[in-house]
């Protein structure tokens, strides 16, 4: 399926490795230009080099730390108006709730919710005036099931979510849509460091966390980064202009949940 959106423009936030990476790499593979992000220059150039050769797409690196204002401006001196925005980050490491004193809240609190609604407010307008915009924000299956020691994870994404419910439905007259992913268990670096620590908790090795973690989920296996920027670039795309304000969860059933 032609997707409609060769020839536009993303910021794909946080991409040279893992889920921003799936999506930059869907985005380029459909004929968008794409400027990938993440603080590693050097493994941001080698990534912007390899979605180039797999996809002969224009891929463009900024080095920044997406969180910080220099880094915003960078992200959108590359790309002035983008046409899409994939909103990613870090996330905040596993931690006991009660070890989390304000610095670390408020340090979750922007990069998971402030972060991601100060570069919606640079991209919005241009879309508007064009008719044309499309948004997606990478949250995470902890907004409707709790990871314990993720709490502050979990509460910053859902506070990004109910702050964009309104502003998707204030702008879906526009032509600009707002959605958000959810992933479940996606093989990346970060999944495969929360298996380490895991396997270092209980003395068991990383192949015994890892085979336990994929039983629990009814596929039987984990996500690929590939077939989350499938989705991504899906609700991109100029078909899924009716979809706004939609979590879309990516879990392989593992939210056991009718609805
Ligand atoms: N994988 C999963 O199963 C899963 C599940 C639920 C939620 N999530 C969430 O989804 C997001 C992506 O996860 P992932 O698994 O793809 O992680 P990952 O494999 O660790 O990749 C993270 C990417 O973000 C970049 N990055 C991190 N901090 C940055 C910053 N301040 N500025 C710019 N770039 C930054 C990293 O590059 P540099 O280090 O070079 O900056 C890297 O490219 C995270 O917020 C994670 O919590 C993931």
């Amino acid at each position: 399926m032609d997707l409609g959106i060769a020839g536009r423009k993303a910021i794909v936030c946080a991409s040279s490795r893992g889920l921003g990476r799936g999506c930059a790499t869907a985005l380029a593979a459909e004929g968008v230009e794409v400027v990938i992000n993440g603080r590693d220059a050097s493994h941001l150039e080698k990534v912007a080099a390899e979605i180039r050769a797999l996809t002969g797409g224009t891929v463009i690196a900024v080095a920044a730390d997406v969180g910080t204002a220099e880094g915003q401006a960078a992200l959108f001196a590359a790309c002035p108006e983008p046409d899409i925005l994939v909103n990613n980050n870090g996330g905040p490491p596993f931690r006991d709730f009660r070890e989390l004193d304000r610095e670390k809240l408020l340090a979750g609190v922007v990069g998971n919710m402030v972060t991601p609604i100060e570069l919606i407010q640079r991209a919005i307008d241009p879309m508007i005036a064009k008719g044309f915009g499309r948004i997606i924000n990478i949250t995470s299956s902890s907004v409707k099931a709790p990871i314990a020691g993720l709490d502050l994870s979990s509460g910053a994404r859902a506070g990004l979510t109910a702050f964009l419910a309104g502003v998707a439905r204030s702008v879906a007259g526009k032509g600009v849509t707002i959605n958000n992913l959810l992933p479940g268990s996606f093989d990346t670096d970060r999944l495969r460091s929360g298996q380490q620590r895991s396997a270092e908790q209980r003395g068991v090795s990383i192949e015994t966390i890892a085979d336990e973690n994929r039983k629990k989920i009814p596929a039987q296996r984990f996500g690929q980064p590939d077939e989350f920027g499938a989705a991504c670039a899906y609700l991109c795309s100029v078909q899924a202009g009716y979809i706004t304000g939609q979590n879309l969860l990516i879990d392989g059933g593992a939210f056991p949940g009718a609805f």
